[in-house]
C-alpha cells in the first residue's frame, strides 16, 4: 500500500504511464487469446461435426460409397474423388482449346471481310489499299496457324493426361470417352462441349449451386430409381426423417462436413483418380437432382427424320393421344372439322388425298404429318385459313412427343 502512495509529480506521471502500459498488455493479451479461443472453438466445432459425420457413414454409408471413400462393389460411386470435388484433370487444356477457337473465329472473321473489299467488284481498292490488306491477311494467316499449333498441342496434352488416367477412365470417369473419340474425327467443337460438360460431377449432372448443397440434397431425398443404374445395390435412399428415412436434418450435415473434408484442394494428383473405384454415372434414370430438358424438335423436316433414323426414335400411340388431347390442345380445333380437319380419318384421308396431290410425291404419312406440325404454313389444307394452326409446336415438343403424335395420328384411319 506504502508503495501506492507516491507523493512527486513525477512519480505520479511515472506510475500512470507504467499502469497505462500494463493495462494495454493485458487488454492486447485478453483480445489476442479471444480470437484464439473462437478459432479453437469453430475448429472443435467443425471436428466434432466431422467425427460425428465419419461415425454415421461408417455405420449408413461405407457398405456402398467404400469405407475410404472410393466407392464399392460397383454399389455407388466413390465420394473421395477429385471428379466430386470440381478439380478436372483436363480444364486447363480444354479452357485452351476453347480459347484458341474463339480465337480462331475472330480471325476468321477479320479474314472473311478483307477478302470481301479486296474482291469487291463495285468498289474495287486502290492499289495501296490492295497492298495493305494482303500484308494484313498474311499476317492473320499466320496467327491462325499459331491457334491452330496451339490446339493441336493441347488437344495432345489432354490425349497424354487421360492415358495416364487410364484405370479411372475404365473406371467411369469421362464414361463417354470411346464415343467422343468417335465424334472427334467429324466435329472438335462437340469434343469440347462433351470435356464441358463433363469436367466435373456437378457440370455432368448440370447442378448449378455447390458441391455442399448438392450431397445435402442428395442424402435428402435420395435418387429414386438409382438402384436400375447400379445393379449390385438397392440406390440411395432419401435419408431424411423429413422425406421418411432415418436420419435428422444436423446429422445429415454432419455427414456433409465429413465428405467435404476429403477435399484437398490444389492437392488432388493423379493417384487419386486412380484409387477411385467407381465414377458417377451421367444420367441416373432421370433421377437426377436438375437435369436439362430433352431439345426441342426444332422445323427442320429432313432434319427430324434423320435423327429419328439414327437414334431409333419409335412413337407411342398411347402418350401421343395424350400429348393431342391434353398438353398440346390439337383436339380443340382438330374435333370435328368445323375450325380444322377433323382428327377422325386422318391416316386415310392423308394416304389417300394429300399423297396423291403433285407437291408430296414421295411423302411418307409420317413426314407429312411432322410436316403438318412443326411447318403449317407450308402446305394449307383447302378451305382452312393459313395462320390458324400455331405455327410453334416445333420449338415445343421433343423428338418423341413429336413422334408419339405421329403414331396416334396413324391410328386415325
Ligand atoms: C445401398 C447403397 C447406398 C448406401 C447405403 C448409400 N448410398 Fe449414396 N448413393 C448410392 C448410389 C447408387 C448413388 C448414385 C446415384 C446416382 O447415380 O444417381 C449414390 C449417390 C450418393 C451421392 C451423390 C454422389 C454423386 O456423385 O452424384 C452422395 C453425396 C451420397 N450418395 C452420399 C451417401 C451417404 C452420406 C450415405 C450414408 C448416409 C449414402 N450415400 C448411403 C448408393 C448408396
Ligand atoms: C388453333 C387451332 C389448331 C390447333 C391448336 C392445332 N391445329 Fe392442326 N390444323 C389447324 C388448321 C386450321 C389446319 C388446316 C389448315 C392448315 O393446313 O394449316 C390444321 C392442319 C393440321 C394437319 C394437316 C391435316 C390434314 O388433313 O392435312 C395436321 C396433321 C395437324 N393440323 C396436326 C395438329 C397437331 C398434331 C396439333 C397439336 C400439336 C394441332 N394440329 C393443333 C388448326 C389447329
Amino acid at each position: 500500500m506504502n508503495l501506492l502512495f507516491i507523493r512527486s509529480i513525477d512519480g505520479r506521471i511515472l506510475m500512470g504511464i507504467t499502469m497505462f502500459v500494463g493495462m494495454m498488455i493485458m487488454v492486447g493479451w485478453v483480445a489476442i487469446n479471444e480470437e484464439a479461443r473462437m478459432q479453437a472453438f469453430v475448429e472443435q466445432h467443425t471436428g466434432r461435426a466431422i467425427e460425428r459425420g465419419a461415425e454415421l457413414y461408417a455405420s449408413l454409408c461405407s457398405e456402398c460409397h467404400g469405407e475410404e471413400g472410393y466407392g464399392a462393389g460397383d454399389r455407388a460411386p466413390g465420394l473421395n474423388n477429385p471428379h466430386l470435388f470440381g478439380y478436372d484433370p483436363v480444364g486447363l487444356q480444354t479452357a485452351a482449346i476453347i480459347n484458341a477457337n474463339r480465337a480462331l473465329v475472330r480471325l476468321n472473321k477479320d479474314i472473311d471481310n478483307l477478302l470481301a473489299e479486296l474482291t469487291d467488284a463495285d468498289n474495287p481498292p486502290s492499289e495501296e489499299r490492295q497492298n495493305e490488306i494482303l500484308a494484313a491477311l498474311e499476317d492473320l494467316e499466320a496467327q491462325v496457324d499459331e491457334q491452330d499449333v496451339g490446339i493441336e498441342a493441347a488437344v495432345a496434352e489432354r490425349v497424354t493426361v487421360l492415358e495416364s488416367l487410364d484405370t479411372a477412365v475404365d473406371n467411369g470417369l469421362f464414361p463417354l470417352w470411346d464415343t467422343v473419340v468417335d465424334i472427334e474425327q467429324t466435329a472438335v467443337d462437340e469434343v469440347e462441349v462433351y470435356f464441358v460438360n463433363n469436367g466435373t460431377r456437378l457440370a455432368q449432372v448440370g447442378w448449378s449451386g455447390d458441391l455442399r448443397g448438392y450431397i445435402i440434397t442428395t442424402l435428402i431425398h435420395g435418387r429414386p430409381g438409382s438402384g436400375n443404374v447400379w445393379p449390385n445395390s438397392e440406390g440411395m435412399v432419401a435419408w431424411s426423417q423429413t422425406a421418411g428415412g432415418a436420419l435428422r436434418q444436423d446429422q445429415i450435415e454432419d455427414l456433409a462436413a465429413y465428405i467435404l473434408n476429403w477435399d484437398k484442394g490444389a492437392g488432388w494428383a493423379s493417384e487419386d483418380y486412380i484409387s477411385v473405384a467407381q465414377y458417377g454415372k451421367p444420367l441416373a434414370d432421370g433421377s437426377l437432382p436438375s437435369e436439362p430438358p430433352p431439345p426441342p424438335a426444332g422445323d427442320n423436316v429432313p432434319g427430324i427424320l434423320t435423327r429419328w433414323a439414327a437414334e431409333e426414335v419409335v412413337g407411342s400411340a398411347v402418350s401421343g393421344e395424350l400429348l393431342y388431347d391434353q398438353e398440346f390442345g390439337c383436339t380443340d380445333c382438330h374435333r370435328d372439322g368445323a375450325s380444322a380437319p377433323d382428327t377422325i380419318g386422318t391416316f386415310t384421308r392423308v394416304t389417300n388425298e394429300r399423297l396423291t396431290l403433285p407437291q408430296f410425291a414421295g411423302y411418307s404419312f409420317e413426314q407429312y404429318v411432322i410436316e403438318s406440325v412443326v411447318r403449317p404454313g407450308d402446305y394449307v389444307v383447302d378451305s382452312y385459313s393459313s395462320g390458324l394452326m400455331p405455327a410453334n409446336f416445333g420449338a415445343r415438343m421433343t423428338d418423341q412427343q413429336l413422334a408419339d403424335i405421329v403414331a396416334f395420328l396413324m391410328t386415325q384411319g
